[in-house]
């Protein structure tokens, strides 16, 4: 595999954290020095498929290539108002592809998932250029009433578009089942049938503190065992783009790792966690602003309600 097309959109909302704490039992002192998030991104006029749409029409212009040549999409995403059809679906409508299409859920490590799911489609000759775009909106399945988790999220889409090649050089998806860490329950219909009070809805419900802790063990693991798998030392990898959460759990892994700060870039600051499009943000972020050179070797790394995780090692060869 090998990334060929980068995209990403944002939307045009800027909050905050004084804009937050106008309504919260919180402050910017609070939220910076807790999380390293000064602002973030969070839907007001555009919709996800919106933003699905432009990250998506992105990666494939910037794959020199055109919507029909697509003949794979996948679709990293937690949450959206479209039960079905799938997200999926939806963006290609707009994009002008026919490709067979899927949504997965791997949490905030989703674009670990594609990224693997996208290898095994290459492979095997099923497709030659995939899109995998991962579109989020964290922000729509928080409690806004709740301090500790509605602060933290943003939203946004990423995109690339991947083809055959050499460049993923190892990969590893991890699950310890765990309902209770992370969960949010969305609201289905009732039936004349159904007993009242079995099925609980209720918005995002986090320990944080437990995340925190699995996310820098199994982020801190994960790398170690793909870097070894590809042949390589911590040394040797140029730049770490890990799911963007929490500063404080990027620093940690950072010296867990021994290695310095200006391998890790950030856009947690401006964005919060954007859940599985924190990484492809990131990706086009650097590759936009020449941040990414040919042969650089990059460690990525996500965990996720699940409890999940993913990691890579990706040689850039774009
Ligand atoms: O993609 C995966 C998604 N989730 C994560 O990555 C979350 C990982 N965890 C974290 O990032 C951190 O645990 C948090 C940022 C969520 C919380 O930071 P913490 O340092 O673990 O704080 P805490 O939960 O231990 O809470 C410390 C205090 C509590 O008050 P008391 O009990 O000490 O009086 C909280 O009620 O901070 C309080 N608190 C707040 N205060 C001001 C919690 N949220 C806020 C807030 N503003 N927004």
């Amino acid at each position: 595999m090998k990334i060929i097309g980068t995209g990403s959109a944002i939307p045009s909302k800027v909050v905050t954290n004084e804009m937050l704490a106008s309504f919260l039992d919180t402050n910017d002192e609070w939220i910076t020095t807790r999380t390293g998030i000064k602002t973030r991104r969070l839907r007001s006029t555009e919709t996800l498929v919106d933003l699905a749409v432009s990250a998506s029409r992105s990666a494939i212009e910037s794959a020199n290539i055109q919507p029909d040549e697509i003949d794979f999409c996948i679709c990293s995403n937690v949450a959206n108002n479209y039960v079905t059809p799938a997200l999926s679906c939806i963006v290609q409508q707009h994009i002008g592809s026919h490709a067979p299409c899927f949504d997965l859920n791997g949490a905030c490590a989703g674009f670990l998932d594609a990224m693997s799911v996208a290898e095994a489609l290459l492979k095997t000759n099923r497709a030659k250029n995939i899109l995998i775009v991962c579109a989020e909106e964290p922000s729509r399945f928080c409690n806004w009433k709740r301090r500790e988790t509605s602060i933290l999220f943003g939203d946004g889409a990423g995109a690339v578009v991947v083809t055959k090649g050499n460049d993923l050089k190892s990969l590893r998806l991890t699950t310890v089942p765990n309902r209770d860490v992370i969960v949010y329950q969305r609201r289905m219909e009732n039936t004349p049938f159904e007993v009242p009070g079995v099925d609980i809805t209720e918005p995002l419900i986090m320990n944080g503190r437990e995340v925190f802790r699995m996310a820098v063990e199994s982020s801190q693991r994960d790398l170690r065992l793909v870097i070894e798998e590809a042949g390589l030392t911590p040394d040797k990898i140029d730049l770490y783009l890990l799911h963007q959460a929490n500063q404080r759990i990027i620093k940690s892994i950072q010296e867990h790792l021994a290695q310095p700060a200006y391998k890790f870039p950030t856009n947690i600051e401006r964005m919060g966690n954007t859940s599985s499009a924190s990484i492809p943000i990131l990706i086009d972020e650097l590759y936009s602003s020449g941040k990414l050179k040919k042969g650089d070797m990059l460690a990525l790394s996500a965990f996720g309600a699940g409890f999940v995780t993913g990691a890579a090692v990706l040689r850039w060869s774009k």
